[in-house]
């Protein structure tokens, strides 16, 4: 009994350890990396990335902290999940990420670096594809937590989230 009683706390013990030693490997950087490893800019997620998954198809997630704007050229919102299929020098099918044109917010739906070299990433906004400068996404930036504001905002323009009457107002 009190061998059987040891044995458990010693386990306990070394989930605990394991925990403090492996936790901070699913924080922070990583994910910037792993940008950096598929033909990306780490800027393009901004730096409080809590964790991320990561499945053997390319699915990826991505978690922030709360949902934030950063700026590049536009200013860019994104929501506390962001999800795309990773592949390399692509994000495609993006969702959870928008970008400011002309006081909309459109969804971006892909991102691609087809030839580092040309200094140029492509963003794909559904109703034009806009050519931008790769050095403005070299370091992930500060996002500040903006979110709500903007997300019945995007809503509103975008129709989704069902009441459309309601759609222009600003909550917050
Ligand atoms: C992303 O991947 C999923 C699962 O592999 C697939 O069903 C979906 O069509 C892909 N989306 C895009 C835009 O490539």
């Amino acid at each position: 009994m009190a061998v059987e009683q040891k044995s458990g706390l010693t386990a306990s013990l070394l989930v605990f350890v394991s925990l403090i030693f492996f936790l901070p490997l699913s924080h922070g950087d990583p994910i910037h990396d792993l940008l950096r490893s598929n033909g990306l800019p780490a800027g393009l997620l901004p730096k409080a990335v809590k964790s991320y998954t990561l499945q053997e198809n390319g699915r990826l997630e991505v978690f922030l902290d709360r949902p934030c704007l950063a700026k590049f050229e536009n200013r860019v919102y994104f929501d506390s999940v962001v999800k795309a299929n990773l592949t390399y020098g692509e994000l495609a099918g993006l969702e959870g990420f928008s970008q400011e044109e002309l006081f909309l917010w459109l969804p971006v739906k892909d991102i691609v670096v087809d030839d580092p070299s040309s200094g140029i990433i492509l963003f794909d906004i559904g109703v034009a594809h806009k050519q931008l400068s790769l050095s403005l996404f070299e370091d992930p930036p500060d996002c500040e937590p903006k979110g709500q504001e903007i997300l019945s905002f995007t809503s509103g323009v975008l129709g989704i989230g069902g009441r459309k009457q309601k759609g222009f107002e600003v909550q917050r």
